[in-house]
């Protein structure tokens, strides 16, 4: 494990806040101008399906397939854009989170779909339609999502109130409680999920990879657990991965901060091994990283943990644009200037979108699932358009 002396840098919290003011989004305009916000509630697409990844093993009953990744293609009527949109979901996740809200109303994938935008549209590696032959991979264990983690984390944070923003959560649909047919739907929708450990996570990376070298340069937009596996394929592809979009990436940094479960992500922002300069190889140096605690003024923010100076910069990172984006009130709005602020101390020059700042409120970790998912949308689209196009 990853234990060190921690270094109390307290002056390094005004090079964060810094870097924080440091986002301008200059890209924004209220006016929404040349964007046909109008979904049109029926989008015709051609849909069809492949795997991509995978290996053949000796299983228990002889030869088989594994770690193959199911995708589907949408691709509308007239396509008006260079690069599709690869949605890569978060923990207990499919790629239904994208088609339609749990209230049945129009998803991101329509969205993107009404825009002109061919989207992708995968479950991870052992998941959903994704095969998992338990007998030929005993050693991973399933996690599921129980109901009280479900309402604590996900929808209902202002109840139980376990971060300072929690209590200004106003955007879930539905009462969030079983028998609400919102929450029923949304909650049987919540799948188990192999452990995030490096091994599998590398997994899901080579397959997103093999993904990107089947249909070329695409646009990433990562959720959550999907956020560091966004990272990976910008870090394996960095010549085809035009952009991320990262909701609410998982972190922070090296922990765990919620949840308070202790030591993640053991390359910073990933659990499987990226790419740093000087390079970092956990297991030939467990002492690679210098840790630094860096302490916030603001009680409603987390500490972080940095790198102590001079950095390990991520050089494949900055090969492409990168958005970061975190809603009001989600258990992310407490630590998520952690992942930014490492992400800046690595040479990585994200911009952030914090929902707040533009006046959009109340929205917690399922933002697209959430009664204004329509108005946030557009923003992404417009930010690829100015940026990417
Ligand atoms: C960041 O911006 C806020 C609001 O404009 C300002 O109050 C604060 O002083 C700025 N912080 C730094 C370090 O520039
Ligand atoms: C948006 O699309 C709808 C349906 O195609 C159309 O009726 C409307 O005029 C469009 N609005 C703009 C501003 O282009
Ligand atoms: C499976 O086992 C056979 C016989 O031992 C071996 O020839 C073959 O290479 C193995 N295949 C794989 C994919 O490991
Ligand atoms: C899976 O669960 C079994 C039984 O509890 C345990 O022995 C094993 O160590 C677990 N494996 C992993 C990878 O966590
Ligand atoms: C990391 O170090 C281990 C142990 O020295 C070595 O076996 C492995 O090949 C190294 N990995 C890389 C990618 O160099
Ligand atoms: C920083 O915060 C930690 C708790 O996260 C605390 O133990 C430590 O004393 C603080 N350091 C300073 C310099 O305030």
């Amino acid at each position: 494990m990853l234990f060190f002396s921690l270094l109390y840098v307290f002056a390094q919290y005004t090079a964060i806040a810094a870097a924080i003011n440091a986002t301008s989004l200059s890209w924004y305009d209220p006016q929404l101008p040349g964007l046909n916000a109008t979904l049109q509630e029926e989008v015709f697409a051609r849909r069809s399906y492949f795997y991509v990844g995978g290996k053949y093993i000796n299983g228990t009953t002889g030869s088989v397939i594994t770690d193959q990744m199911y995708v589907e293609k949408l691709e509308p009527p007239v396509v008006l854009h260079a690069y599709p949109i690869v949605f890569i979901t978060g923990g207990f996740q499919t790629a239904t989170n994208w088609l339609n809200t749990p209230d049945d109303r129009a998803g991101w994938a329509s969205y993107f779909l009404s825009q002109g935008y061919i989207v992708y549209l995968a479950d991870h590696v052992k998941r959903g339609r994704s095969p998992w032959i338990v007998a030929d991979s005993a050693l991973l264990n399933t996690t599921a999502t129980g109901l009280a983690f479900v309402q604590n984390y996900f929808i209902a944070g202002e109840r139980t109130k376990l971060w300072p923003q929690a209590v200004l959560h106003t955007q879930w649909p539905g009462t969030a409680e079983v028998g609400d047919p919102t929450f029923d739907q949304f909650y049987a929708s919540q799948i188990q999920t192999a452990p995030n450990d490096g091994p599998f996570s590398q997994t899901v990376v080579d397959a997103y990879s093999a993904l990107l070298d089947k249909i070329g340069a695409s646009v990433l937009v990562s959720h959550s657990q999907g956020g560091p596996y966004g990272w990976g394929i910008g870090d394996s592809r960095p010549e085809l991965v035009k952009a991320i979009i990262a909701l609410e990436p998982e972190g922070p940094p090296f922990e765990n901060q919620v949840q308070r479960t202790g030591a993640a992500r053991p390359y910073g922002i990933t659990t499987a091994p990226i790419t740093y300069s000087p390079a970092v190889n956990l297991t030939a140096d467990a002492n690679a990283f210098i840790k630094v605690r860096v302490n916030s003024t603001d009680p409603n923010l987390a500490n972080c943990l940095m790198q102590a100076e001079p950095a390990k910069q991520l050089p494949n990172l900055q090969k492409f644009p990168i958005l970061m984006y975190t809603t009001e009130a989600s258990y992310h709005a407490f630590y998520d200037h952690c992942t930014y602020s490492y992400l800046v101390q690595a040479g990585v020059t994200p911009e952030w979108l914090q929902l707040k700042d533009i006046g959009i409120r109340g929205n917690a970790h399922f933002s697209f699932m959430e009664k204004n998912s329509m108005e946030i949308v557009p923003l992404l689209d417009m930010w690829i358009r100015a940026t990417v196009e």
